[in-house]
């Protein structure tokens, strides 16, 4: 039988994300929806409208399916616990902070939110990156005395450096990243997002909290879990996060520093091998490549790249040698901050942990 499902946000940029990669979903089915007082019963295709204008605000490709249309959608207030094996949540980190921590004391929650994602008794999980600091789960439900957990995944600005820092840490040493961020508009969710006015033909030069959360998280994804805690990697990580006129996927600069001697060559091989070998290979919303490098130097590109395995591939271009450092390498990234970066990244980790018996 299916594992019964909600999603909490379910009218939001992320929301809609999570209403397609469960649309028939082999192990999860979305029995209820829930989102703020505002949308609260009315059905999901009255709920996505614009109150003033009417249009219909689906902010994701292709049609809505029509499993969701009929649904209505709930207060959080309302959603009923005692039907539920698993909530996914992609609200504002402020209202996620109450809201999570009243569903985690009976069912496991998969978050898109930063409300817990600091503390010491939660790993921020990317599935195929460290699946071992999942086992922190079972200490923070005992701590907390729940029967579910909160489970993040990062910042969606993150999950692209994390994971292709990955191998460049466990093989090379990484010790220095810098990174430029160019991201989506939709990253900044859907209300009210981004003023149109601001950012058309625009380019704004910060984000608030951004680099400061890609700092912390980054550590903390590439650490270790040693005696029921994760000790942060040993690296430092510096960015510049910019918001620019692209609808879906983030792009990213990055310069790596490493201890050890590396080449394009080395890199790339590296990174083919993470891929091939990558533990959540065969999983339902798992992508047949996980990584992806390109040797053609007008890669990665945004409007190619979204398309490409449904989001949940990260390309690599541009790898290139960086003299600055005695050994160093530089390349660019993209990844989608809708598919991998939250959403379907969100169910692919709720499968990651189903395998590993946690949900
Ligand atoms: N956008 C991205 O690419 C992205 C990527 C990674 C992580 N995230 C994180 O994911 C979360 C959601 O982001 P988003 O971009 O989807 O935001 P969004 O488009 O603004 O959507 C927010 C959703 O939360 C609902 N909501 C707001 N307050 C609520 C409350 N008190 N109780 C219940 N529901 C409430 C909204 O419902 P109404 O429609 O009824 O107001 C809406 O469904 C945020 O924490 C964000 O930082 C976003």
């Amino acid at each position: 039988m299916k594992k019964k499902v909600a999603i909490i946000g379910v009218t939001g940029s992320v929301g809609q994300e999570f209403v397609v990669s469960l649309r028939d979903h082999p192990w999860f089915e979305v029995t209820q929806i829930a989102a703020s007082e505002r949308s609260a019963g009315k059905k999901y295709l009255d709920a996505i409208k614009d109150p003033n204008s009417g249009i219909t605000n689906w902010q994701v490709g292709g049609n809505i399916p029509d499993y969701i249309k009929d649904m209505t959608v709930v207060s959080v207030d309302d959603l009923k616990v005692k039907d539920l094996d698993l909530v996914f949540s992609s609200i504002e980190s402020e209202a996620a902070k109450e809201i999570e921590a009243r569903f985690a004391k009976d069912v496991p929650v998969i978050s898109t939110s930063s409300a817990y994602r600091y503390e010491d008794d939660v790993p921020i999980l990317i599935p195929g990156i460290n699946d071992e600091q999942a086992d922190l789960l079972d200490i923070q439900k005992k701590n907390r005395n729940w029967k579910g957990f909160v489970a993040p995944l990062p910042n969606c600005t993150t999950t692209g450096l994390a994971i292709t820092m990955k191998p460049l840490y466990e093989e090379y040493g990484a010790k220095k990243v810098l990174m430029t961020s160019m991201q989506a508009i939709s990253g900044a969710g859907r209300a009210p997002g981004v003023s149109a006015m601001d950012v058309t033909d625009n380019i704004i030069p910060y984000i608030p909290k951004e680099e400061q959360k890609v700092r912390i998280e980054t550590a903390k994804i590439l650490g270790k879990l040693k005696n029921g805690k994760i000790e942060p990697a040993n690296i430092k990580v510096s960015c510049t996060c910019t918001r620019v006129p692209v609808i879906d996927g983030h792009t990213e600069s990055v310069f790596v520093e490493t201890s050890e001697p590396i080449d394009p060559k080395s890199a790339k091989k590296s990174y083919e091998e993470y891929s091939k070998n990558i533990s959540v290979a065969g999983l339902p919303s798992a992508p047949p490549d996980y990584l992806l490098v390109y040797d053609d130097p007008t890669r990665p590109q945004p409007r190619i790249e979204r398309e490409i395995n449904d989001g949940m591939t990260t390309t690599i271009g541009r790898l290139e040698e960086e003299t600055l450092f005695d050994h160093g390498i530089k390349y660019m990234l993209f990844s989608h901050n809708k598919k991998m970066g939250s959403a379907k990244g969100a169910v692919l980790l709720a499968e990651m942990l189903y395998k590993k018996g946690k949900i």
